[in-house]
């Protein structure tokens, strides 16, 4: 969603923010925009990349050792020249930028309009710097304090920067919902939506909370206050960020790059938590609450997206080896919906960027009705990590790809992780098969090394299928959450319509659409349901679809009946989800190269889900 990067000090402050503008690109935007304040302020913004941006800045005074940038993800107002920030105060004097959305901006609105005031756009950021000059005529205060007084006025989220004109020497940034992090430099401050422009400048960094507010002056330290105007001392904190684990490292795409990262993601997903030879699993982060979920009536899991299918996946593992009943909610669904929630409860959080608005609100909805908040997130300090009880970290390293890949395995390790645990505390998973599962988890990361190998393979198929119009994925079992994932990447990135759906469900519905247009990718690995997937590969060719198998290593009998096939290699059952992941992943990535699409940045989505 909308990306914020700010600068002042003594460098030029239009590459800092370029720069810091096309980090931010991968959080998904449709418009950009700087201002910068030399003798004259200069605001320039257009529709498009931040190429465009460029291009349009291009010749004019792009002077200044103070300014602001931003991508705009639409919400309010089309994505065109006028909608894209900074906005401008009546009076031109003050340019906002912000992420996240006003909800009473409307009657705002109305309010200035009766009084003289007009707008430039549709966007409910520009009612919000009206606002915060209209109060600091009206009250004779200063920017400050109009822009502490104005952002009591609103409802709704924000991380906004806001810029005088008439004061080139300060900045002001404030944030409630949506994350902003402030680096400090030896003689200069930073701003973004995360950290990613802030790393090559400095490691000293400070995340604010919700309702504070940050005064930035060129001559002064920094200075926080909340929004009721008490002063803080801000928590400088050291980045663990390295700059390498947000540059393409050679890859053509940041997703191939996090594709091929996953032998490596997984074991530091699993890094320090397992000893298959002693027979250990440890989650330092939730050790406290192991005995409060041990004894939980039921778990429910909140997510979105890939996160949710993670959840899905946990909802096989939690059952079966920690018998503890799993509900898996989407998020959005489960926030409006009054649930009955109390305190035997407990409430698992899943989310790569720790900052979706609909899994944010449904901790807070599951809080307030005294359940216990378990997150698993990827990213460290994020919104979603502080807002729970306890919760362990995914260790992923930072996904820039749009689409998740490496957060989807390290999310499974982790619940994976978390189902042992539980099993091994509560008695409920026999030894024998705890030792065997701990054991095999361990070679996951080397088995994928050696299927990534054969990604000629799935290449090739995909040069076949790249002009399909529509894709089945169909799993059983724990690999009914693998075909939702494969056809939501090809989706997300490819533009093909494509579902996924348990494979027995297919009779009931989704057979109508098979023909020889048809491909259908079926993950039919070695284990319990492998003849019931044969059957329904059978019924599959039946009506000509075309079968693209993801089969075990050594497989005759899918092999004969599939026109394509990709072997993974064995494991236990309960595992497969991490490795048969893997092909489909590629097979989306290729198919989406090869239809030049843009892979990292799929058009209409977002990184991080920051409204709901
Ligand atoms: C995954 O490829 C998607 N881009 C999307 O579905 C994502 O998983 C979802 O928005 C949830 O995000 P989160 O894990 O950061 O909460």
């Amino acid at each position: 969603m909308c990306g914020i990067v700010a600068y002042l000090g003594q460098k030029q402050a239009y590459p800092i923010l370029i720069k810091g503008l096309k980090r931010l690109e991968y959080r998904g935007y449709d418009s950009a925009g700087v201002a910068l304040v030399d003798s004259e302020m200069a605001v320039y913004k257009c529709k498009g990349k931040v190429s465009d941006l460029e291009a349009h800045a291009n010749g004019k005074n792009i002077n200044g050792t103070i300014g602001i940038g931003h991508t705009r993800w639409a919400t309010h107002g089309e994505p065109n020249d006028a909608n894209a920030h900074p906005h401008y105060s009546e009076s031109k004097k003050l340019v906002i930028i912000h992420n996240g959305i006003i909800e009473n901006y409307a009657s705002l609105k109305k309010e200035m309009i009766k009084r003289g005031h007009t707008f430039l756009s549709d966007t409910d950021t520009e009612v919000l710097v009206h606002l915060i000059e209209d109060i600091q005529e009206k009250e004779k205060v200063d920017l400050f304090e109009a822009l502490r007084m104005a952002l009591n006025e609103v409802i709704g989220a924000y991380a906004i920067v806001v810029m005088s004109k008439d004061d080139p020497n300060k900045l002001i940034a404030a944030k409630k919902g949506s994350p902003m992090v402030i680096g400090i430099g030896k003689d200069d401050f930073y701003i973004a939506s995360d950290a990613t422009p802030i790393v090559e400048y400095t490691k000293n960094v400070v995340y604010l909370e919700d309702e504070e507010i940050a005064l930035l002056d060129r001559n002064e330290e920094l200075k926080i206050f909340n929004i009721k105007n008490q002063s803080k001392t801000p928590y400088i904190q050291e980045l663990e960020l390295q700059l390498e684990a947000i540059e393409k490292g050679g890859y053509e795409h940041f997703m191939l790059k996090e594709i091929y990262e996953q032998p490596k993601s997984i074991l530091d997903s699993m890094r320090g938590r397992i000893n298959a030879a002693q027979g250990i699993v440890s989650l330092g982060g939730i050790s406290d609450y192991e005995t409060k979920m041990i004894n939980a009536k039921r778990f429910i899991i909140v997510a979105c997206g890939t996160s949710w299918h993670a959840g899905l996946v946990a909802e096989y593992l939690i059952e079966e080896y920690a018998r503890i009943p799993v509900e898996v909610e989407y998020a959005s669904e489960f926030r409006y919906r009054n649930p009955i929630l109390n305190e035997d409860d407990v409430v698992i959080a899943i989310s790569q960027s720790g900052e979706t608005a609909d899994t944010l609100a449904a901790i807070e909805l599951a809080k307030s009705k005294g359940a216990t908040i378990i997150g698993i997130c990827n990213v460290v300090g994020s919104s979603i990590a502080r807002a729970t009880h306890a919760g362990s970290y995914t260790h992923a390293g930072p996904e820039i790809g749009v689409a998740s890949t490496k957060a989807f395995t390290a999310q499974v390790t982790v619940l994976t992780l978390l189902a042992l645990s539980l099993g091994k505390k509560k008695g409920t998973i026999p030894h024998s098969k705890f030792a065997q599962i701990l054991s095999e988890l361990e070679s996951v990361p080397s088995k994928i090394e050696t299927l990534l190998k054969k990604d000629n393979q799935i290449e090739y198929i995909s040069e076949i299928f790249k002009n399909a119009t529509n894709f089945l994925y169909l799993g059983r079992g724990c690999s009914f959450p693998v075909a939702l994932e494969g056809a939501l990447k090809l989706k997300e990135i490819s533009y093909i319509h494509a579902e996924g759906y348990p494979a027995a469900e297919m009779k009931h519905g989704p057979i109508a659409l098979i023909d020889a247009e048809m491909p259908v990718v079926v993950i039919a690995t070695k284990g319990p349901s492998y003849e019931k997937v044969v059957s329904n590969i059978q019924e599959v060719k039946a009506r000509k679809g075309k079968i693209i198998a993801i089969v075990t290593e050594g497989d005759v009998t899918v092999k004969e009946m599939a026109d394509y096939s990709i072997e993974i290699p064995e494991t236990d059952e309960s595992l497969v989800p991490l490795i048969s992941v893997i092909p489909l992943q590629l097979l989306s990535y290729y198919i989406a190269v090869m239809r030049g699409c843009n892979v990292d940045q799929p058009r209409n989505l977002a990184k991080s889900v920051t409204v709901e």
